[in-house]
């Protein structure tokens, strides 16, 4: 038989959609399972994007359409950015995708050469490092340990951009550990930021909208404007508005940044399909209040599973402000043993097999996003579950020898 490409060595499964298969597999058989493990919103979005895509289906809708996005789903992306404090930018500033995961690909696609640095915070998004290794590009990770809240410091970042990566990759809030960064923390990166003219910087703020005790959500361009010639904001529907299937992702930036984002649609999708685009628009400028809710939502759930987590002897979290995951360190149960199971403990995936085997309690191993001390909870199950899921966890950890 031929041989793949080289590159298909270096290209993987997503790790968190292994588990959530194993899951699956786990609930087919008929045991039950409660999963925390894909990041998914728990709700649907409101009925007039539905009405919408309807409309566009009646309106025998299924050409083929424009390559950056239609001017209807701009206008509406452009708004919906205002909002958000984003101002200034036009169509030509813009490009759609199936989803930030197909936007960040064809953005390092547009800015990374070979053997170019891009340099990120660990914990990361799985993704980041599969697109960046496919692409051949050199990682320079920058360790957030949970003793550090998980979030880059400026020095830290000082000493990685000195190393002159070609893209500095920055996620806020965090999957997957839910941080959010403060204005004074955004103010004093952005310092470093404005210190690398050379660097891209790309803010993947696909959780923006979900940010809770009030700190607001801030990015390096509320704080230095100046820095919009290399800056590039994504931003995607399926979080905020409950549409992941639905793939719609954007970018907002440089003029040339958007520009090679539309070749590269005009090479790979040709564009998002209408009845798609006729949703986001009805989704971005309809009534807004699913978003906010959900958010509200989503920080009392926060809350629900801190408290659990903190009545476990040895598991250490740092205070999640945005997103709808937690990522507790969980290392103090390395080296014990699940005395109900005999089950062995050695590291973050044993964990998570012996608590899915034990307890059918599906968790992603933190090492996935390149801390293998800590695991991922995405509390978006149904409510009825969440609960019952955290004590089982709780249960878990108390049964350890
Ligand atoms: C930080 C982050 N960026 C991007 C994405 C991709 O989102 P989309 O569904 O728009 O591809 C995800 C999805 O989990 C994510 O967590």
């Amino acid at each position: 038989m031929p041989q793949l490409a080289r590159r298909m060595g270096r290209a993987k499964q997503s790790a968190i959609m292994l588990v959530a298969e194993k899951a699956r597999q786990l609930k087919a058989q008929g045991r039950d399972i409660i999963s925390f493990s894909i990041g998914v919103p728990n709700f649907l979005p409101g009925a007039h994007v539905y009405d919408a895509a309807r409309a566009a289906l009646d309106a025998d809708s299924g050409q083929y359409g424009s390559n950056r996005g239609t001017d209807a789903l701009l206008d509406a992306f452009l708004a919906h950015i205002e909002a958000a404090g984003l101002t200034g930018y036009t169509r030509a500033n813009c490009a759609t995708g199936i989803g930030a995961k197909h936007v960040l690909y064809n953005l390092c696609e547009a800015l990374l050469d070979d053997g170019d640095g891009i340099a990120f915070a660990t914990p990361y998004w799985t993704t980041y490092l599969d697109i960046a290794e496919l692409l051949g590009a050199e990682v320079h990770l920058l360790p957030c340990p949970p003793e550090q809240d998980y979030k880059l410091a400026p020095a830290q970042l000082d000493a990685a951009l000195a190393r002159k990566p070609k893209v500095f990759l920055f996620n806020n809030p965090s999957n997957p550990t839910g941080m959010a960064y403060t204005r004074d923390e955004i103010a004093a990166l952005a310092d470093v930021v404005a210190k690398y003219p050379d660097t891209w910087v790309i803010t993947d703020d696909i959780y923006h909208r979900m940010v809770f005790d009030d700190i607001g959500y801030h990015n390096f361009l509320h704080l230095r404007p100046e820095l919009r010639d290399r800056v590039i904001f994504v931003d995607s529907l399926s979080k905020t508005y409950g549409m992941p299937g639905w793939r719609v992702g954007f970018v907002a930036g440089p003029e040339a940044v958007a520009k090679a984002l539309t070749a590269l649609n005009s090479t790979h999708i040709t564009n998002v399909p209408e009845v798609v685009t006729a949703a986001a628009v009805a989704a971005l400028s309809g009534p807004q209040d699913v978003p906010a809710a959900r958010c509200a939502e989503f920080e009392r759930r926060r809350d629900q599973v801190l408290a659990v987590l903190a009545r476990i002897p040895g598991v250490a979290c740092p205070k999640p402000q945005g997103a709808f995951y937690v990522f507790p360190d969980v290392s103090v149960a390395f080296g014990r043993t699940h005395a109900p199971t005999g089950l062995t403990i050695g590291n973050d995936i044993d964990l998570c097999n012996a608590l899915l085997e034990a307890k059918g309690v599906a968790c992603v191993p933190g090492s996935a996003f390149g801390e293998p001390r800590s695991l991922r909870i995405s509390y978006t199950c149904p409510e009825a579950q969440l609960a019952p899921g955290m004590e089982r966890i709780r249960e878990f950890f108390a049964e350890l020898a």
